[in-house]
């Protein structure tokens, strides 16, 4: 099990450290002892969200700037975010997901072994599964990505895999299931140009700056025919990237996790559960389904808790919805 002993200002070069799940791992390095360092081409991610340590204005793609940071902080691993993360946009739009997603990662990857970093923590998503068979989706579940996000994903993943063997790459992916909630004490939270997400977007709903929330499908094979998701809170998110540094700096072996929760709510739940914190009534309406999204979709983390010692303590719903509307409030 890990022990979390703060090192003497190790550096970790976080790919997408100004973006939302990246910036809270920002925030748990630096309270863990680490310096993060930022690597950010803020095509997605801001400025306001470095908060722990320098940014660096890079692009993965781009393996000179790499070079070039991993030159200045000589970091002892790192931590990839970066990434496009629209699955509807990756089904339009597949290259820039193959670009940036695998492309980029190959580049990272490439730089890494010419500063001999050996040490990788990969941002992978539920997405690599797709539909599932069984639930909850355990890590032996079959792969068959139904969109180029997920498959970019999963290509990477076996990337690293393939560089383990040739260049004794140490790697930790892990497999988020629905990523939401904003830091406990508002310092930083969601904050997407384009919002697809239910929680922001309920949010929008609630506050009249839309007319209402489509609901996407009321027919599933569910509770009450809407979607069911397993929403795990941002922080304890990122705390599952410093268990996996933790664990191989510890000698871990290279290895997949999922990061859910074991249990899932519907749309509809997370709309009364949100109603009550907010204490308004949230308008919706019920349109047809959004192409590619599985009925259910609920994550078995307890292979993240048994070899990680990894603790979702933040993730009831309640807390998810109360940080991530206080995080809303702060911040519109
Ligand atoms: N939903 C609505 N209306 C909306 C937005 C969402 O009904 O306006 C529903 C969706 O149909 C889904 C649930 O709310 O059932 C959650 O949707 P999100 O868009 O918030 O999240 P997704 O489950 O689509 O996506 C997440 C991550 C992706 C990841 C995917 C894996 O954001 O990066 O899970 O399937 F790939």
């Amino acid at each position: 099990m890990n022990r979390i002993t703060p090192p003497i200002s190790k550096t970790v070069l976080v790919t997408g450290g100004a973006g939302y799940i990246g910036s809270h791992a920002c925030k748990v390095l630096a309270r863990a002892g680490y310096l993060p360092i930022a690597f950010d081409n803020l095509c997605a991610g801001h400025k306001s969200a470095v908060l722990w340590g320098p940014l660096y204005e890079g692009d993965v793609n781009d393996r000179h700037g790499l070079l070039k940071a991993f030159e200045i902080y000589r970091p002892e691993a790192v931590f990839h975010f970066a990434a496009h993360a629209y699955v509807g946009e990756s089904v339009s739009d597949p290259a820039k997901y193959y670009r940036n997603n695998f492309s980029g990662s190959l580049t990272l990857l490439e730089a890494m072994n010419d500063f001999d970093i050996k040490k990788l923590i990969f941002s992978s998503t539920c997405a690599t599964y797709g539909s599932p068979t069984y639930l909850p989706i355990d890590e032996s579940h079959p792969k068959n990505p139904i969109n180029p996000y997920g498959a970019s994903k999963l290509m990477t993943e076996r990337m690293l895999a393939d560089f383990e063997i040739a260049h004794d790459l140490k790697w930790v992916a892990l497999r988020y299931f629905n990523a939401a909630g904003a830091d406990e004490n508002c310092d930083v939270g969601e904050n997407h140009a384009i919002e697809t997400h239910l929680i922001p977007l309920l949010f929008d709903s609630a506050t009249g700056k839309i007319g209402h929330i489509n609901i996407f499908g009321s027919d599933y094979e569910t509770r009450d025919g809407t979607c069911v998701r397993d929403y795990v809170h941002v922080t304890d998110l990122a705390d599952a990237h410093l268990k996996s540094l933790i664990y191989l700096e510890q000698g871990g072996v290279s290895d997949v996790f999922n990061l859910g929760v074991s249990h899932g709510f519907s749309v509809l739940e997370v709309i009364l559960e949100a109603e009550k914190i907010i204490g308004k009534k949230i308008p919706y309406k019920f349109v047809s389904r959004r192409a590619g999204d599985p009925a259910a979709l609920i994550g078995d983390g307890s292979k993240a808790n048994a070899i990680l010692g990894w603790r979702p303590a933040h993730s009831s719903l309640r807390n998810i919805l109360e940080t991530a509307w206080k995080w809303y409030c702060k911040n519109t």
